[in-house]
């Protein structure tokens, strides 16, 4: 860790005005102190008080944390609950009228759900599920557009008790079907198209692909939402249209209680070797880091409208969109095109339209949207906005500024928010009525949250110092396990080296003299690509995959706009291509992950060598890949090359 060193230097500095702290939640550095001194007072009665005053239980809790499993913890373990009742019935009872979603097509159509009216579509849609034997435990994969129906899918799985696994519809056919045969899954919910930036994608053909690769004798049905044409095939005895399922449905359904342990969901995250990680998801202590962070860090209030524009295949449109906005009663936006289409003030323009008030989104969209129109906020009226937000990465403090002033307008807190996937929710994020704010910087830990930086050894790490970020004590939305696998759980999050005591989250930090995060990067070799984790590992074994390919390593090279570019160093079962053919085989190539991985792990780069570096042990040499990706000078020690030669192969780039 010696090596990682800050190269960044901010100094501005941000604070809340005065009539942003009046109204806030969090309300000024005593109250964000006090709740901090409360949790650490007394842990299990901080989480309890909090478990009590936000959740509606079936069956109160009488314990909190029980370590005795380290680090299977469990929360509130004797308690029931559902999260759909949560969600749906307790605001369809005392807001039936407001409206839940409002839901943007990509060609501008706008839909209004009422609580009222997301309460009976779930209900009918679980009643559906039902009748197909779907039951408490079962394992749903969920491969949607964003929709109000993927959002009803969702909750129609909690409501019934399902563990619900949804598959981010750019993947492929390839990844889809792992997916399943790891779930277990026994039905997916898809739909016949996916329309984005005016393309349509065809998204029943793929889970026909997926499901035609054998090995899925697990699924005995197929849901499709009828988004597009509705031309195709179903098969007899496994497919039937959402339409068909929902006809006869009642529109009440009796929530499964379940116990607060009880699995809502599993997703998937790549890692940086082998298979993606079933990452499994608690009820109740998901639900309470959802319901707390729209609390503090969202200073979520009843007229919100409020919008994270994160789709929900990814982590964050679970907590902030499917489950955190309906447990507090939130007005959201749910969008289902692209920020660039019909053109790059796509966001704005629906800022304008619906009056949003809270706007989250990830770090590449804003990067994007500077380049194709820095000057595009101006043109559209932005009042109504009160809060930003930024997720997936390091929000560099250009991007942040820009943000900060020409979205925001200076007069809205920017919460950088630090969590991740395993997190379930924000863990290093401001409390913006009370938290000063440094661009660049995810500020300080939520209260509750031990978050530290650590030495190989487990050690703190001194002030201004790089280390691993971890987080010392369990807290309710950590995810339990990962499905199947509860070694590997064990291996890549609590690892012996670290004394098995912390929770690792595999990023580089620093803090600064005000006890200020910087994160700084994955520890591991998994690329950002676009707001997308890619495991180096599973481009690497799409591309040998390939009948051309013998063998193949991955770098990441940082990239203005995707954060990180995808360089491939490629060896060819047979000769070393020709400057004529080269081009051709790289097109090829990239085609080929596309539809292994999906479009998004694309190869930026393909290199050709007749090698690939390696040490003595057989180890691919990394580093020395990335410094070729880069274009730097060689510094490493390159003596234990056996063909030192193959290093100006590698230098040159396909043109
Ligand atoms: C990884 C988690 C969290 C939901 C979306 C991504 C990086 C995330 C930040 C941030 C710096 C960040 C980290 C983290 N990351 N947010 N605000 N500042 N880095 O979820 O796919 O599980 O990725 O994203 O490296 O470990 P995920």
């Amino acid at each position: 860790m010696a090596t990682i060193q800050s190269i960044l230097n901010e100094t501005r500095t941000f604070t809340p005005s005065a009539s942003f702290v009046e109204q806030a939640n969090v309300s000024g550095m005593e109250e964000y102190d006090a709740l901090c001194a409360e949790a650490e007072k007394d842990e299990a009665a901080f989480w309890s008080r909090l478990a009590r005053d936000h959740i509606s239980w079936h069956k109160p809790f009488t314990r909190v944390l029980d370590e005795t499993n380290h680090p299977f913890f469990t929360w509130f373990d004797d308690g029931e609950l559902n999260v759909s009742y949560n969600c749906l019935d307790r605001h369809q009872t005392t807001q039936p009228d407001k409206v839940a979603l409002i839901f943007e097509a990509d060609d501008g159509t706008v839909t209004r759900c009422t609580y009222q009216d997301l309460y009976r579509r779930v209900c009918r849609f679980a009643n559906g599920l039902k009748s197909l034997n779907i039951r408490k435990g079962d394992r749903v994969v969920i491969y949607m557009p964003m929709s109000i129906e993927a959002v009803v899918a969702m909750q129609a799985c909690a409501r019934i008790g399902a563990t619900h696994s949804v598959v981010f519809g750019g993947f492929s056919a390839k990844s889809l079907h792992e997916r399943i045969i790891d779930a277990g899954a026994v039905a997916v919910i898809t739909a016949d198209e996916q329309w984005r930036g005016g393309k349509i994608n065809y998204l029943k053909a793929v889970v026909e692909d997926a499901l035609g690769r054998g090995e899925t004798d697990s699924v005995k049905s197929v849901v499709v939402y009828q988004r597009g044409s509705g031309d195709l095939q179903l098969e007899a005895n496994r497919d039937i249209w959402w339409h068909d399922l929902i006809r006869d449905q009642s529109e009440t359904c009796e929530p499964e209680w379940v116990n607060a342990e009880h699995p809502l969901f599993t997703l998937y995250t790549s890692g940086s070797t082998g298979k993606p990680k079933g990452v499994q998801h608690s009820s109740a202590g998901f639900l309470l880091g959802a319901i707390t962070s729209m609390q503090w860090i969202f200073d979520y209030k009843s007229s919100d409208i409020f919008w994270c524009t994160a789709d929900v295949g990814w982590v964050t449109g679970h907590t902030y969109v499917t489950y955190g906005p309906l447990a507090v009663g939130a007005t959201q936006i749910i969008f289902e095109g692209v920020p660039t289409y019909p053109d790059a003030g796509r966001f704005w323009k629906m800022i304008q339209d619906h009056k949003v008030t809270t706007f989250y989104t990830a770090p590449t969209a804003i990067r994007s949207l500077i380049k194709l129109g820095p000057d595009l906020p101006k043109q559209y009226d932005l009042s109504s906005l009160r809060l930003l937000g930024s997720v997936g990465e390091p929000i560099n403090p250009e991007a942040w500024m820009w943000y900060y002033t020409t979205v925001g307008q200076s007069r809205c807190p920017l919460v950088d928010t630090w969590w991740q996937t395993e997190t379930g929710a924000h863990m290093i994020a401001p409390t913006p009525g009370a938290v000063m704010l440094k661009p660049g910087s995810c500020t300080l830990s939520l209260p509750g949250i031990k978050a530290g930086i650590v030495d190989e050894a487990g050690h703190d790490v001194p002030v201004g110092k790089g280390g691993f970020l971890v987080i010392k004590r369990p807290f309710p939305s950590l995810a339990r396990t990962l499905w199947g696998d509860p070694e590997r759980f064990r291996n890549t999050y609590f690892p012996e080296e670290l004394g098995g005591k912390y929770y690792l989250a595999g990023d580089s930090a620093h803090r600064d003299a005000d006890g200020y995060f910087w994160i700084m990067g994955r520890i591991d070799d998994v690329l950002t690509v676009s707001g997308h984790r890619l495991g180096t590992m599973e481009i690497e074994s799409a591309l040998v995959a390939s009948p051309l390919v013998a063998e193949a390593a991955v770098v990441g090279k940082p990239d203005e706009i995707k954060t990180e570019a995808i360089v491939a160093f490629v060896v060819l079962k047979g000769a070393r291509p020709k400057a004529e053919d080269a081009h051709r085989i790289v097109q090829e190539l990239r085609n080929w992950v596309s539809q292994e991985i999906g479009p998004i792990a694309r190869p930026d780069e393909i290199r050709f060598g007749d090698n690939l570096p390696k040490t003595r042990s057989g180890k691919i040499m990394r580093r020395l890949l990335r410094t070729l990706a880069r274009d730097e000078e060689i510094t490493q020690d390159v003596s234990t090359l056996e063909n030192p030669a193959i290093l100006e192969q590698l230098k040159q780039a396909v043109a």
